[in-house]
């Protein structure tokens, strides 16, 4: 299975899938890593490893990913021979017409447990709102802001004296166990 992820930060989910692959438990190969943000720690990460990657050039828009470079970034991946595309951490709307090009094969990973807090700094979100509990979520992505429908969730609680930073770092513990596990469930159901 050839997996194509696209990333805006840190890469530390990629680095997750990576290291499932590398321990045995997720059979898959990243072909591709791809990110709008040149000087994303993501693209460090994966050149490192001899993976492949790109920047996306966004043409300047901050958070707008237009259709024709999406278009473009569809053709990229299945140049690649990419079978599941994996958003990890990546902070652009994925829309038509790359979405008809991986039909059921974007997955994304949010930090809530959707759909609870959807959208940005989600953790924060959960604090602001007082929750008790909250988590992270691997779903199918729709043309919704993380609306698809969920494969594979995991909760953490939420403790009294939590900032924005503990209650992420715990959430992004599970985000790291989930998101393999995630993406070996779909490539099970493909056939891939
Ligand atoms: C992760 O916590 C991911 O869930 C979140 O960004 C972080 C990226 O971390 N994604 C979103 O908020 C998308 N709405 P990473 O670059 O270290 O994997």
């Amino acid at each position: 299975m050839r997996l194509g992820i696209l990333g805006s930060g840190s890469g530390s989910n990629m680095q997750a899938i990576l290291d499932a692959i590398d321990a045995g438990t997720l059979d898959a190969e990243i072909a591709l890593v791809l990110s709008d943000n040149p000087g994303a720690f993501i693209l460090e990460r994966a050149a490192k490893r001899g993976i492949p990657t790109a920047v996306i050039d966004c043409q300047g828009f901050k958070t707008k990913f237009p259709e024709e470079v999406q278009a473009a970034t569809a053709r990229q991946l299945h140049e690649a021979g990419v079978d599941i595309v994996c958003l990890a951490g990546f902070m652009r709307l994925v829309k038509q017409p790359l979405l008809d090009a991986f039909p059921d094969r974007i997955l994304n990973i949010h930090p809530a447990l959707l759909p609870a807090f959807p959208g940005v700094d989600a953790w924060k979100q959960a604090l602001a709102a007082g929750a008790t509990e909250s988590g992270c979520t691997v779903h199918y992505v729709d043309a919704g802001m993380d609306t698809g429908p969920a494969v594979l969730q995991a909760k953490v609680p939420v403790l009294a004296d939590d900032t924005p930073e503990t209650l992420h770092a715990r959430i992004q513990v599970e985000e790291h166990r989930l998101y393999p596990e995630a993406i070996r469930v779909v490539a099970e159901k493909l056939g891939v």
